[in-house]
């Protein structure tokens, strides 16, 4: 019976999806998201935290900053919060207004830069927007995911060792790419041990971590319009690129058995499908997939029929066939505005709200952060 006094000392390990009744392909998922952050970010977060606290760099005085397109500001908050740091999150209108509102009842301070870069994306405005707030104090510490080695070590020392314990024969593993964290962590793991695992990165089509051309992106967590630092090709074997209607649609086949997973699950399962389909045809080989989150974050997004109707039109004849084709869209759109959107399109109210209360250097607000 686990007891412990800290939300980041508690973390499910050791569950795996079998989603061969689902999808008929040999495919194990391991879920990331038992957890109180509800994802595999609480490991990164901690690790970077941790280390900032041994080095001296991060002290009482310190304001925590990170760009997060949602999970890693939940966990930074929950660890900000345990730890008695203050904490700011740079994010972007794709992030769920129900994350935002979760990080600042954690007594995080959000910030919603909604001016997309020159890639279509919001990477590269999050970015500079953090570069700025920490020329303007010297408090402000950025850990920076996209950089930060600690990011990778989170992965190199839990996640993968994790998979190695539960699969001493894994053949293939499946990892999305965000700030390819996760990704390299698991790689270098397994590279470093002789280990004939094959590593597959998932991405989203749209963007650039491997080179794509830039392009729509609506799911939050994978995909970059800026290629991050992390990133390291020659640990990897093999990329998927994903459509985004193929996320939605592979999330609404796990819903419908009952396993509620997030976007990024949904871009790893179909890439991870698509790719044992093609070079492992009718073949069995042990592969796992990494699921970062679970579902009810996209309630208001992947998961509901105007968000879909709005975005992916295409999509609702096949994943809500008794829909109305006519039916009234709420007074207000819960979810992000699209990529390349100004701030007041349709669906950026919550961002747009956000923006409107935080200020560059207003850090007194004791709802807004932490006193
Ligand atoms: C839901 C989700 N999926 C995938 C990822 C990507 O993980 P990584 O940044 O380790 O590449 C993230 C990262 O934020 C995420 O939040």
């Amino acid at each position: 019976m686990p007891i412990i006094s800290s939300p980041q000392d508690f973390n499910v390990e050791d569950l795996y999806v079998d989603l061969r009744p689902v999808l008929g392909c040999p495919l194990y998922l391991k879920c990331e998201g038992f957890n109180f952050a509800g994802s595999v970010k609480l490991k990164a977060a901690a690790q970077m935290v941790d280390a900032a606290e041994r080095d001296g760099s991060l002290t009482p005085d310190s304001i925590l900053v990170e760009s997060s397109s949602g999970n890693l500001g939940v966990a930074l908050s929950i660890i900000a919060a345990a730890r008695g740091h203050r904490f700011v999150c740079v994010t972007d209108p794709r992030c769920n207004p129900a994350t935002m509102r979760l990080m600042r009842a954690l007594g995080a301070e959000v910030r919603v830069v909604s001016r997309p870069d020159a890639a279509g994306g919001y990477l590269a405005s999050r970015i500079a927007y953090v570069r700025e707030l920490c020329a303007s104090d010297r408090r402000y510490l950025w850990l920076n995911q996209y950089a930060n080695p600690n990011n990778w070590l989170a992965h190199y020392r839990g996640t993968a060792p994790a998979i190695d314990r539960g699969f001493p024969g894994l053949e293939v593993l499946f990892v999305g790419a965000g700030t390819t964290g996760t990704l390299m962590g698991c790689a270098r793991y397994f590279r470093e041990r002789g280990r004939p695992v094959t590593i597959v990165a998932v991405d989203a089509v749209g963007s650039v971590t491997f080179g794509g051309v830039p392009g729509r992106r609506l799911v939050p967590g994978l995909g970059t319009s800026c290629r991050p630092a992390l990133v390291d090709e020659s640990y990897i074997d093999d990329v998927v690129h994903v459509p985004e209607a193929d996320t939605i649609r592979t999330v609404h086949r796990l819903s419908a058995h009952g396993f509620m997973f997030g976007g990024s699950t949904g871009t790893v399962v179909s890439g991870a499908e698509r790719w044992l389909a093609a070079k492992y045809p009718g073949a069995d080989p042990v592969a796992v997939a990494i699921a970062p989150d679970l579902g009810e974050r996209y309630l208001d997004s992947l998961y509901e029929e105007h968000w879909l109707r709005r975005h992916f039109p295409d999509l609702v004849p096949e994943l809500f066939p008794g829909a109305e084709p006519d039916l009234q869209e709420p007074a207000e759109e819960p979810c992000a505005a699209p990529v390349g959107a100004p701030a007041d399109a349709p669906g950026g109210e919550a961002a747009r709200e956000l923006t409107a209360v935080t200020d560059l250097t207003d850090l007194t607000d004791p709802h807004r952060s932490r006193p």
